[in-house]
């Protein structure tokens, strides 16, 4: 589901966000691996400055392995812990637990030495919606709790579901907005299916996606394609891919709109193979 983000939304999704943090010690926040920067919050840094954190690339089944060892290396050299999971299939989450204790040592040892009774680590997992949260927090607790849906402002009873002896999560997740304002960043989101079609230009995500291909991965637009050369222009290429998968209008034009519904479809179900759609580098070269 789509979020329409209102501004009161978002005020009261941070307000949320804020009690429930008040509750744990830990926050888990979900990324997706292909676009780890576009999928995060743009406030996420100063909404949960009070805990530690652990940035989890969600999805890394669908991403570009060398890319996300880029991430992974990209976080630790900022001091932030991060890991690559695939929530569906599970990989990766038997990280969480030891890496949570490792970051809470001090915390608990405290509480130890004051005579607190040791309890279980609580964590609380924040994220734009899409990204993964439930399917993660179902994975971990290993039963199907049920969706409570991605409207910020919907108030439910917390409850703790136990991820083993150690480790306890808030049944519900904190859910706030991507940083939609920037358009790379909505066409990205809408590359990899973060963003529903249905209120998006589909010709001009696919210009988008088609032109980062050709600049990224020029081999596999060829192979999924079937093309020998790769036009220069991102049209032509429209074109060819229509023609070759049959999208045509009568009167032999190329449709558009279907040769897009078709492009986006192949890309997220991953016919391309595993994709990123950012890399570190770009980063550090726009802030440098
Ligand atoms: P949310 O709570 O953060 O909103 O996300 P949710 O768990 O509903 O997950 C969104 C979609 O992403 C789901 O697909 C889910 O199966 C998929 N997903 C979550 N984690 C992973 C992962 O690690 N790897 C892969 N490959 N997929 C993952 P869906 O139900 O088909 O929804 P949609 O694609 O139609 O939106």
């Amino acid at each position: 589901m789509t979020i329409q983000w209102f501004p009161g939304h978002m005020a009261k999704a941070r307000r949320q966000v804020t009690e429930k943090l008040k509750l744990i010690d830990i926050v888990f926040e979900l990324v997706d691996a292909r676009i780890p920067m576009s999928s995060r919050n743009p406030m996420i840094d100063e909404i949960v400055s009070s805990k530690p954190r652990i940035v989890l690339l969600n999805k890394a089944d669908k991403a570009d392995e060398s890319v996300t060892r880029q991430w992974l290396e990209y976080f630790k050299e900022k001091g932030i812990s991060a890991l690559a999971i695939d929530a569906q299939t599970g990989t990766g989450l038997k990280q969480i637990t030891q890496l949570s204790k490792e970051l809470l040592k001090e915390k608990f040892d405290k509480m130890a030495a004051k005579g607190i009774k040791p309890r279980a680590i609580r964590a609380l997992i924040i994220g734009i919606p899409n990204v993964g949260k439930s399917t993660l927090i179902n994975r971990l607790a290993k039963k199907n709790i049920t969706k409570t849906g991605d409207r910020p402002g919907v108030t439910t009873a917390q409850q703790w579901v136990k991820v083993g002896n150690e480790l306890e999560l808030l049944d519900t997740p904190g859910i706030l907005w991507p940083k939609f304002e920037d358009q790379l960043v909505g066409l990205k989101l809408a590359t990899t299916g973060a963003i529903k079609d249905a209120i998006l230009n589909l010709q001009e995500v696919t210009v988008f996606a088609l032109n980062f291909l050709k600049e990224h991965y020029p081999h596999r637009l060829k192979e999924r394609f079937d093309l020998e050369e790769l036009p220069d222009e991102v049209v032509p290429l429209f074109d060819v891919i229509g023609k070759k998968r049959g999208c045509i209008m009568p009167g032999g034009y190329i449709d558009y709109d279907k040769t897009s519904e078709l492009v986006l479809r192949e890309i997220r179900a991953d016919k391309l193979g595993r994709l990123s759609f950012e890399t570190p580098k770009q980063f550090t070269e726009i802030n440098s």
